[in-house]
C-alpha cells in the first residue's frame, strides 16, 4: 500500500507535488470512484485512472554493460555520440548508476529504479568499486601506501582504500595497479594517482561490490537476476549504517 501521489509519481505521471495537485482538482479515479483526498491509500491491484486514462507502474529493470572506452556515459549526447544507453535494447527510460569517464572501460550499472540508483551512489553508502589502473611509472610501496590511507584532493582526503600491484613492467616503465574506493568523487582514481605524479593511461572497472565483468565481453550486458537486485538493496543498506 502506498499514497495516492506517490503511486501516480512513480508511474510517472508527474512530480509528487504536481499529482497532489492532480488528485486536489478530482481529475483521479480508483477503481472509477473520484478519489481527492492526498494520502489515500493504493496497492498493485488498484485500477487507477488520470483524466481516464490507466497509470500503471513501470517495470523496474536493472542492467550490467561491459562499457567500451570511448563511449559517453549518460542517457543523451548533444553531438550524438554513441551513449551506454545505445548498449542496451529497452524502450524503458534507464540511466547509468555513477559515471565511468569516456576513456574508462568496466562495469556499469544502469536502471529506472531512481531509488536504488540513489541509495548506490550516496557517499554514506559505502559500496566497494574496483579498478585496474596502467600508469606510467614504476609506483612505489611508499605511494600504494598514500593510496591506502587517503589523497587529499580538492582540500578533502580520499577514504581508505586498498591498493595492490598486479604487475610491474620495468622495460616499458608502466605499473598496473588494482585500486578499491569506496567512493565516487569525480575522476577520482585518476586524480588519486595524478596526485602522486602517476599519469593513468588507461582505467577498467572490474568490480561493482559484489558484481563483477565475468561472461561478458566488451559492449555486451545482460539484466541482473532478482536475487542479484536484492544483494545490491541489502549491501547498499547495511553499508550505511
Ligand atoms: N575514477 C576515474 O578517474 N575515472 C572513472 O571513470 C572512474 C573512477
Amino acid at each position: 500500500m502506498e499514497r495516492l501521489q506517490k503511486y501516480l509519481s512513480e508511474c510517472g505521471v508527474a512530480s509528487r507535488r504536481k499529482c497532489e495537485e492532480i488528485i486536489f482538482n478530482k481529475k483521479v479515479k480508483v477503481n472509477g470512484k473520484i478519489v481527492s483526498e492526498l494520502g489515500y491509500k493504493v496497492n498493485s491491484t488498484d485500477h487507477v485512472t488520470v483524466e481516464d486514462i490507466e497509470v500503471k507502474k513501470k517495470e523496474k529493470e536493472y542492467y550490467i554493460l561491459y562499457k567500451p572506452e570511448k563511449v559517453i556515459c549518460s542517457v543523451k549526447d548533444d553531438k550524438n555520440r554513441t551513449t551506454v544507453i545505445d548498449f542496451i535494447n529497452t524502450s524503458e527510460k534507464i540511466f547509468p548508476v555513477g559515471r565511468l569517464d569516456y576513456d574508462t572501460s568496466g562495469l556499469l550499472l544502469l536502471t529506472n529504479d531512481g531509488e536504488l540508483s540513489n541509495m548506490l551512489t550516496h557517499p554514506s553508502h559505502k559500496i566497494e568499486k574496483k579498478y585496474l589502473a596502467k600508469i606510467d611509472g614504476i609506483i612505489s610501496p611508499k605511494d600504494i601506501y598514500m593510496l591506502e590511507n587517503g589523497i587529499m584532493l580538492d582540500g578533502v582526503k580520499t577514504k581508505k582504500s586498498k591498493a595492490k600491484i598486479q604487475k610491474i613492467d620495468k622495460k616499458n616503465n608502466k605499473s598496473f595497479v588494482e585500486l578499491t574506493i569506496t567512493e565516487g568523487r569525480n575522476h577520482q582514481v585518476k586524480n588519486m594517482f595524478g596526485t602522486l605524479g602517476y599519469k593513468v593511461l588507461k582505467l577498467k572497472r572490474t568490480n561493482y561490490d559484489f558484481l563483477t565483468l565475468k561472461n561478458l565481453s566488451i559492449g555486451q550486458s545482460r539484466k541482473l537476476t532478482i536475487k542479484e537486485v536484492k544483494k545490491l538493496y541489502n549491501n547498499a543498506k547495511e553499508k550505511s549504517l
